[in-house]
């Protein structure tokens, strides 16, 4: 266990926000982790459990304690001829697992190439790319419990995925700390090329396999997405509003260039980026804060900018896309801290 106390979070955010933290504390083993909930835990709240930090807003100073899970391996678990099951400990980097993966033609996760990011945040977030989410190839998570350092497994259905959600969002928020998630892949997948122009990159690459379709999922993301180790960001920072089919059906009798899909809960999913794009931010900058001028969903940070002012620059995009189109935007990112 490794404690750095009044630090800066600047290298532990992809955004790039330069806060301070009254305690940051590194656990390299789960062991470590259990016994600091079980014996240290009490008097060093609030507590915040932090992966790659590349979904995360830092409002201000974090005036508690910080946990960075820095365990874990990937294992093979279990083998047949059709599938293998698959884990990997909670602070494995997620394109490195992504990377081993593909190498070893297990298939499943090479559309979620190049997800900033780490393995313990991917359930909670249940992330996804390019038609995949996540929660396809879940089977099971593994938690301590912060109460009292316990060890409890949820099976998919009980980590409740939704888009960009999951129990560890909503009713467990903060109460249990993953260390090790459960994958089953295929030995002899089925490529998913189905969005947009993945199958035409894909192409271009030679035959689908899982190689290629990696190479073209991460030539797609740097085409569109810009990298938080030049341009402080932390991905979509609104999700795509679910709004009913029929309020849909209004919005796309007055625009009819409207970008939309339907939704597995019967409603419709429209791109918020494209939302965005009309209400013409896109590409535009107040201060240190801006829209990412490939991707409108993406704010970035110019270089200074505090959280706050890119909290109420996204305040600002909120209110014209509610404006113009009576949409409401939820962020997808965790905003930290008090306005
Ligand atoms: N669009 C615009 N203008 C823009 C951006 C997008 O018109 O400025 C249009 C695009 O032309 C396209 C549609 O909106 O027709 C969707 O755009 P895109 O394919 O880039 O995907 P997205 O819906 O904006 C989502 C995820 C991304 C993920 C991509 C690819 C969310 C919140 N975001 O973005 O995930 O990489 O699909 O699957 O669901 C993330 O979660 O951080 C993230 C980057």
């Amino acid at each position: 266990m490794r404690i750095q106390k009044n630090i800066s979070l600047k290298p532990y955010n992809t955004f790039g926000i330069d806060c301070q933290a009254h305690c940051v504390i590194h656990v390299k083993t789960e062991k470590e982790a259990r016994a600091f909930f079980m014996k240290e835990f009490s008097w060093k709240k609030p507590l915040l459990i932090l992966g790659g930090g590349s979904n995360i807003l830092f409002i201000n100073n974090f005036k508690g304690t910080i946990l960075c899970p820095e365990f874990g391996r990937i294992r093979i678990e279990k083998q047949n001829k059709e599938n293998v099951i698959i884990s990997a400990g909670a602070g494995i980097n997620w394109d490195k697992l992504v990377e081993w993966t593909v190498n070893l033609g297990f298939g499943g996760l090479e559309n979620l190439s190049l997800i900033p990011g780490n393995v313990g945040a991917a359930p909670v977030q249940n992330i996804g790319a390019y038609g995949v989410e996540v929660k396809d190839t879940i089977i099971k998570v593994r938690t301590i419990s912060v109460a009292d350092g316990s060890t409890r497994f949820f099976s998919n259905d009980e980590c409740k995925f939704g888009y960009r959600n999951s129990v560890f969002k909503n009713e467990e928020k903060g109460k249990y700390l993953v260390t090790r998630v459960y994958f089953s892949l295929k030995i002899n997948p089925e490529p998913y090329l189905g969005y947009g122009s993945l199958k035409e990159e894909v192409k271009k690459l030679g035959v689908p396999n899982l190689k290629n379709i990696r190479k073209a999922v991460i030539n797609i993301r740097q085409s569109k997405l810009p990298d938080p180790e030049v341009i402080g960001n932390a991905g979509s920072f609104f999700k795509n509003p679910v709004v009913r089919k029929s309020a849909a059906g209004e919005l796309l009798k007055k625009y009819p260039q409207i970008i939309y899909y339907d939704d597995p809960s019967g409603g419709t999913k429209l791109a918020a980026g494209w939302l965005i794009e009309q209400c013409g931010w896109k590409g535009k900058r107040i201060g240190n804060a801006g829209v990412y001028d490939k991707q409108a969903l993406v704010l970035v940070n110019y270089g200074k900018a505090t959280g706050k002012e890119i909290f109420d620059f996204s305040e600002e995009i909120r209110k014209s896309v509610r404006r113009k189109f009576g949409v409401e935007l939820d962020r997808e990112v965790e905003v930290v801290g008090t306005i």
